[in-house]
Formats: structure tokens, sequence, C-alpha cells
């Protein structure tokens, strides 16, 4: 069994973090998506990884998993260079993939629990593909299949107008090699793509055996800020644990599930957990709430946050209540106390203030 992983596209859905950074390698509670995907799959015991890369993800994909020796498995980078479908994608690593069964999963997506039992089943049962579902309200953003009685998928449609179900496709996949001439037969959707839904229907008429399984635990698809924010909550409610390398000193207080890294210094603050605070970020005067993530070396004072995600190098300053935020890298939000009420900004492209 082979795994891949795509891991390209633009990240349009979440500019302008996705200027600087590819969406696979935002941070979840401190840690990049991409790395849960990794864990779970050596995890699973898969150790041949294909990573599918585009020409925007490939410098900060490559300098994050390297050689996979962190994982102890073997890495493979294929270049998509244009973002035409996860079907165009297994079409591109075919040379990688042969004629190996192979796990598929969507680098911005995690679900609770890996996938460790799903590829035993797949192993056991031999089909020719096992698929993951999830109910959902929200059906037009996503591939959603409907089941016969019996319980098999017998309609899968991508994003469709008039759903049959409201079971969505979750973005990990087990594949046996009748996948490639699947998709030998489909064609480009409405948005120009090869849809890997389109070629599960191919497999589907042409009598093959589809399997799927509805998830019973979380589901995470960080497409957009606020499911970052999301995943960014349920990620330190059900992972983080208490660890605390950091120096507070006795002014502090810390309670609860907080992790505050090596190096990072707390002084006369409030921090109530679950909180993730980074390697080397200077923390004084202030309350840091339930559901945050801040990134390495970020210096907050004299501030009051919760439910955000802060990513490195960043400065908050003299900030009453910052709530529901997701800040990149090297921001700055400061308030100055001077005589007038201006605002004084300077924003990237795509940038998004609520005031
Ligand atoms: C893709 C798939 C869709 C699936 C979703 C899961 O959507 O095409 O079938 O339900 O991932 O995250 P996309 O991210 O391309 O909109």
């Amino acid at each position: 069994m082979k795994a891949l992983i795509l891991a390209g596209g633009k990240g349009t859905r979440l500019k302008p973090l996705t200027n600087t950074i590819a969406k696979q390698l935002l941070p979840v509670a401190n840690k990049p998506i991409l790395f849960y995907v990794l864990d779970q799959i050596k995890e699973a015991g898969i150790t041949d990884v294909g990573i599918i890369i585009s020409p925007e993800t490939s410098p900060h994909i490559r300098e994050a998993v390297r050689n996979g020796s962190r994982w102890d498995v073997q890495i493979t980078y294929i270049l998509q260079p244009e973002p035409l479908g996860l079907a165009h994608a297994v079409k591109t690593a075919q040379g990688f993939l042969d004629d190996s069964p192979f796990l598929m999963f969507l680098g911005d997506n995690l679900i609770q629990g890996g996938i460790a039992q799903f590829v035993e089943r797949f192993n056991r049962d031999s089909p020719d593909a096992l698929i993951l579902l999830k109910p959902v309200k929200e059906t037009h953003l996503f591939g959603i299949a409907d089941l016969d009685e019996a319980g098999k998928v017998c309609h899968i449609e991508e994003k469709p107008e008039h759903p049959k179900s409201n079971l969505a496709v979750i973005g990990v996949y087990l594949f046996s090699p009748a996948v490639h001439e699947a998709i030998e037969h489909i064609k480009p959707s409405w948005r120009g793509e090869l849809e890997i839904t389109d070629t599960i229907q191919r497999l589907i008429d042409t009598g093959k055996n589809v399997q799927s399984y509805i998830l019973d635990g979380w589901w995470l698809d960080t497409g957009k800020k606020d499911d970052l924010l999301e995943a960014n909550r349920v990620v330190l409610d059900d992972f983080l644990e208490r660890d605390i390398k950091g120096d507070i000193d006795v002014a502090s207080q810390i309670v609860g599930r907080v992790e505050v890294r090596q190096g990072a210094k707390i002084k006369s603050s409030i921090i109530r957990g679950p909180v993730s605070i980074a390697e080397d970020c200077r923390i004084r005067n202030s309350f840091i709430g339930p559901f945050t993530s801040v990134g390495a070396n970020t210096v907050v004072e004299n501030s009051s946050i919760e439910h955000t995600v802060i990513l490195e190098n960043s400065r908050i300053s003299k900030i009453e209540r910052l709530a529901d935020s997701v800040i990149g890298k090297s921001t700055e939000v400061l308030k100055q106390e001077q005589g007038f009420n201006a605002l004084r900004l300077f924003l990237g492209d795509d940038a998004k203030v609520e005031l």
C-alpha cells in the first residue's frame, strides 16, 4: 500500500495567509496540518509516500517535510503543474503509484482517530474503492454520495445543485489500481477539473466494488478562515496536554491544559487552556483564553485574546479584546494611545478587518 498526499493548488480560499505559506502548512495547535496527515499515514503502517505539489506550494512543502525522516517514511515529490483536479493529480502520480493499491489523503483534511482501521478494512475486503462519508449542511461545497437500501454507494456527484443526500465525501480515499482505467474515461467537469467523484461514479457504473464508511468522529476541512479556527479549537480540545517547558514568573497563572514551549517567557499573565504557546514567545501583562494558539517568537503585551490563531513573529499590543481572529505571520496589531481616533492601517492584499 502506498500513500498519495495532495498538497498542491493555489490556496485561493485562504488568501492572504496563503500568499506566503502553503495552505497544507497552516498551523493547527501550532503544528502544520500536513504533519498530522503524515502522522496518521505513518501510524497506519504506510512508508512509501508520494506528495503532489504545485509550483506555488513546492518550495514550502519541500522545506517543511524534506526527505520524511522525521516520520521515518520515504517521500517522493510529484509536481502537478496546474490545479486540474484530484483525478488529474492521481494521473500525474501514475508513475509513482504503478500498480499498487493506495491511500489518497487531501493535505488540508483531518479526521479524528486516524486512518489505520480503514486501511485494515481495505486490505481485508479488497474493494476497488473505499470512501469515507460524513453528514454535512453545506452540500453544495462537497462531493455528495447517495447510498442504496443495502448501504452501497449508488450515486456520487461533485457539489450538486440538487443533492440526493447530505453525505459528503471526505478527503481520505482508498483505491485499487482499477482507478487509473476509470480516470482515462472521465471528462473535465464544469469547473474544468478531472473530478475524483466522477471517477468513483465511473467505477460504480462499470460494476466495480465501491465501499463506504460513515465516519463517527470529527472531520475537519481547513479550507477557509472559520474552518481553520474550528480546526484549532477541536484539535486543542482533543489532543493538547499540559506541558510547560518555557519560563513562567510567579505573578502568572497557568490554568488547565496549556502548552508553553521551550524558550517562551510568560510574565504577569493569565493563561487559561486549552492554549498552545509556541517557542520563544513573550507574553506580558496579558490574558490568553481558551482555544488560542500563539505561533513562535510572537509578542503579546497588555492584551486579552481568546479563540484566535496567531502565526509566528507577530506582535499584539494593548488590544483589549481580540477574539475569533486569524493573524498571519510577522503581523502587528497595536493600539496607539494618542489623542486622535484615526485608524492607521498597513494591510496586505486580500486582508479583512472587522471593527
Ligand atoms: C474536494 C473534492 C470533494 C470533497 C472535498 C473534501 O473538494 O472534490 O469531493 O468532498 O474535497 O474536502 P474541493 O476542495 O476541490 O472543493
